[in-house]
């Protein structure tokens, strides 16, 4: 075997033929029953020079719809010297406080408050404290008040103008695709920041928005002062300046769907494992694997712990691609047979660390070319594993079947029911195996036979780990030599949990059961057709 970094096929191999992005593209951005775009797309196509205009349509107050700050529907009890309780639209509040000079964060945690006067007696805002009173220089602090945060103030403020038609809430069981301007998702992401979202402050389990992510970043302000907390302020602080410095001129695309199998599907599937083109590698992380679809090891509740202490994959990615925060505000938590794809993101910050050690590192200026919609050509795939209740627990058919079904849900989107290969692959590592827990053998054959059914190629970043990456490609070679099916593997992994799953990793029970199989007969293709009596034990 080679010395080199990776193993399998070259990366090349897994983004495509011939252009970075691979052939075809994703769908355009196209309004249509199930998909809402918020801007108004130019005959001509997107220009990249100035952001697009906004869609024009009727505000809605309702239950399927994000309920926007500004409208004139939302109504806030203020309480006059009298001593009577009287109702007042919120964004007058909101405006009047946003209007004043705020010159530190005491003031800016009191212009948020007056508008949440409900929280005055809970909200401390100690996380913005440390990072404006302790933690930044003097200089650095006086920056961001003198220039940074008028500029927030206005781009919060401009929202009536800049979002025009409704935002439809991406609901549990519908595909539905939002599409917005960088600049809306900016605008939106300043209202999250002086926390300006109605009835978004409670989690109270019968509360409206008790099936959604926290998006108003009081949760943030809220924590613990610690390093990770004060990183991640940076990174958002950061994002603002360049947004308010620069208007970005592209869009987002952020699409939801849902589909499942049964076991017994999953045991009929006669697709070979030697149909899935492997790339393995011990460096680099998704996040630098550019022009594949890139996955997020998600929470069902979109961002995880990224408004409070999670700092692992899905909230560093959000952090340093902050558009992603956009998704908190309009999506419900993921069914078990649930993703979403997110197409156009940009990455404005670098970032070193892991965890507790996690550090802004400065400017990331995202050279990523643009789709023929304005889209960065960055697709982010968010699929929760489930969390690990332990390995007998994790080794039950139940169990593997859910996680298959997650994995192919996402890796399936946009491919529609042709055969495979479908380009660009997936980038993707360690799913559901850190904070959550899982068992890294079970989730690379899992997400081998959901990309093998979906027809697209693999990339595995084992994040370091050379080990795990000869081990891949071990495994894999194997399951091709036996030219064993994704039912099959099924099949086999059903067998393991039925035996002593404590005592052998399932690569060594397959390398055994398949090689057995081999030294005692005549090598045998496996019939996909087959599924019990083909399997040798
Ligand atoms: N590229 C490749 N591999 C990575 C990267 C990266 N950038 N970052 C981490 N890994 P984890 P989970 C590897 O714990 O277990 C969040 O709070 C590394 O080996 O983020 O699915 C979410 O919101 C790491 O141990 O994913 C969920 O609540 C492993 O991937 C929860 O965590 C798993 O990363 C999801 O936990």
């Amino acid at each position: 075997m080679s010395n080199c970094e990776w193993r399998g096929v070259s990366i090349s191999q897994i983004i495509g033929s011939d252009t970075p992005w691979g052939a075809p593209e994703f769908p355009l951005v196209q309004p249509a029953h199930n998909h809402s775009v918020l801007y108004h797309i130019p005959a001509s196509g997107a220009q990249l020079d100035r952001p697009p205009k906004p869609q024009v349509g009727k505000d809605k107050w309702d239950q399927d719809h994000v309920r926007m700050p500004f409208s004139s529907h939302s109504l806030y009890p203020v309480e006059n010297s009298a001593g009577e309780t009287k109702l007042k639209r919120r964004w007058d509040m909101i405006q009047n406080a946003l209007n004043r000079p705020i010159r530190n964060s005491k003031e800016l945690a009191n212009a948020i408050l007056s508008y949440n006067t409900k929280f005055k007696n809970k909200w401390r805002f100690a996380s913005l404290h440390e990072l404006f009173e302790e933690h930044l220089e003097a200089e650095e602090a006086q920056y961001f008040f003198d220039v940074t945060l008028p500029d927030i103030v206005k781009l919060a403020l401009s929202l009536p103008k800049l979002i025009q038609s409704p935002i439809p809430l991406l609901k549990q069981n519908k595909n539905h695709s939002v599409s917005l301007s960088q600049q809306q998702v900016s605008s939106l992401l300043a209202n999250a920041f002086f926390c300006t979202f109605p009835r978004r402050n409670t989690t109270k389990r019968d509360s409206e928005y008790s099936s959604y992510p926290h998006i108003n970043f009081n949760v943030l302000y809220e924590c613990s002062p610690s390093d990770s907390i004060m990183e991640k302020l940076k990174c958002i602080c950061y994002y603002f300046r360049r947004v308010c410095t620069k208007v970005p001129a592209g869009a987002l695309t952020v699409s939801r769907r849902g589909r499942a199998r049964g076991a017994a599907q999953w045991a009929r599937s006669a697709a070979p494992l030697a149909t899935l083109r492997a790339h393995v590698a011990a460096a680099g992380t998704i996040e630098d694997a550019h022009g594949l679809i890139q996955v997020d090891f998600a929470n069902k509740f979109l961002g995880g712990g990224v408004l409070g202490y999670g700092c692992v994959q899905e909230e560093i990615r959000f952090m340093i691609c902050p558009e992603l925060l956009i998704t908190m505000l309009f999506t419900e938590v993921l069914r078990p047979n649930e993703a979403l794809m997110i197409i156009g993101c940009e990455q404005y910050s670098k970032y070193t660390g892991y965890g507790h050690s996690f550090q802004w590192a400065g400017e990331h200026a995202d050279r990523t070319p643009y789709d023929c919609s304005g889209r960065r050509r960055c697709a982010v795939l968010a699929i929760d594993a489930a969390p690990s209740r332990g390995l007998a627990h994790e080794y039950r058919l139940e169990a593997v079947t859910r996680e298959l079904n997650k994995a192919w849900v996402g890796f399936s989107f946009y491919t529609g029911d042709d055969p495979g290969p479908h380009f660009p692959g997936v980038a993707t590592g360690n799913w559901g195996c850190g904070a959550f827990g899982g068992s890294v053998p079970l989730k690379v054959l899992i997400q081998m036979m959901a990309l093998t059914e979906a027809g697209r190629p693999m990339a595995y970043y084992t994040f370091g780990d050379v080990k795990l990456r000869d081990d891949i490609i071990h495994v894999y070679e194997l399951l091709v030599k036996h030219n064993v099916t994704v039912g099959q593997l099924y099949e086999l992994i059903n067998k393991f949990c039925k035996g002593d799953i404590e005592k052998t990793n399932i690569f060594t029970y397959l390398e055994q059961t398949l090689e057995n199989k081999v030294s005692s007969s005549k090598p045998q293709p496996m019939d996909g057709g087959e599924t019990e009596d083909t399997i040798p034990l």
